[in-house]
């Protein structure tokens, strides 16, 4: 298929519910049955940079405050925005993000309460015209999480210990975000097998690409 406009397609969703996994998934896909022009990328991450931050952050020892916290994030996106995002929108390519914007309000805000107006005011000086076309958004349970978490050979980072009030705030941000802003987000049942949610992804970005092409 012929990949005329780039294309930004982000995976978002609390700990444990796959959105790793399938992303790396449907970068596969999309390189195998689509275009060699696709990458896979994250946050907080994606550069040299940001990985920088991104490894102060999820340390198990940090202890920083919500504000310090946050301006992490925001230098490591802007990084991440300015290096590495435009430099593949402007080639075409299709661009998958593992975590974006929507973390943000779903961590920052409904998790930490920092002013929902404070964060898109800082987010628009960094975002430019910068917005992902769709975004998977996986759901699980706290119950779901806890054992997809377990069975992770991958080292526990600290925002892997949540307690139930604070994972439920967050996983009811996520679906407050949902219902905002309906048209952007794909929410995806995270409690199916694997295949069947890769396929339920493969699926709708095929139909999103080709109404696009
Ligand atoms: P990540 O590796 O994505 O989590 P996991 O693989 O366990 O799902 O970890 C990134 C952490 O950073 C995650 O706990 C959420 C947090 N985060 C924010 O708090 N705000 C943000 O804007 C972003 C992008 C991530």
């Amino acid at each position: 298929m012929a990949i005329k406009k780039p294309f930004f397609i982000c995976f978002e969703g609390v700990e444990g519910s796959g959105k790793s996994t399938q992303a790396k998934l449907l970068y596969k896909f999309i390189k195998k049955n689509i275009t060699k022009n696709v990458i896979l990328t994250r946050e907080p991450g994606g550069t040299l940079f940001s990985e920088k931050i991104r490894n102060l952050m999820l340390d198990k020892k940090t202890n920083i405050s919500p504000l310090t916290e946050f301006f992490l994030l925001m230098a490591a996106r802007n990084e991440h925005i300015i290096t590495k995002i435009n430099f593949y929108l402007k080639k075409k390519f299709i661009i998958i993000c593992d975590r974006f914007f929507y973390s943000t309000l779903a961590y920052q805000h409904y998790l930490d309460g920092m002013n929902r107006k404070f964060i898109f005011d800082i987010q628009k000086k960094i975002y430019n015209k910068v917005h992902p076309d769709v975004t998977f958004l996986i759901d699980l349970n706290k119950k779901e999480s806890k054992i997809r978490i377990n069975k992770r050979s991958k080292k526990t980072n600290r925002f892997d210990k949540l307690s139930n009030y604070h994972f439920n705030k967050i996983r009811n941000g996520f679906l407050k975000i949902t219902e905002m802003y309906k048209n952007k987000i794909v929410l995806i049942k995270g409690n199916k097998s694997l295949n069947e949610i890769q396929n339920e992804i493969n699926k709708k970005t095929l139909k999103i690409l080709n109404a696009r092409s």
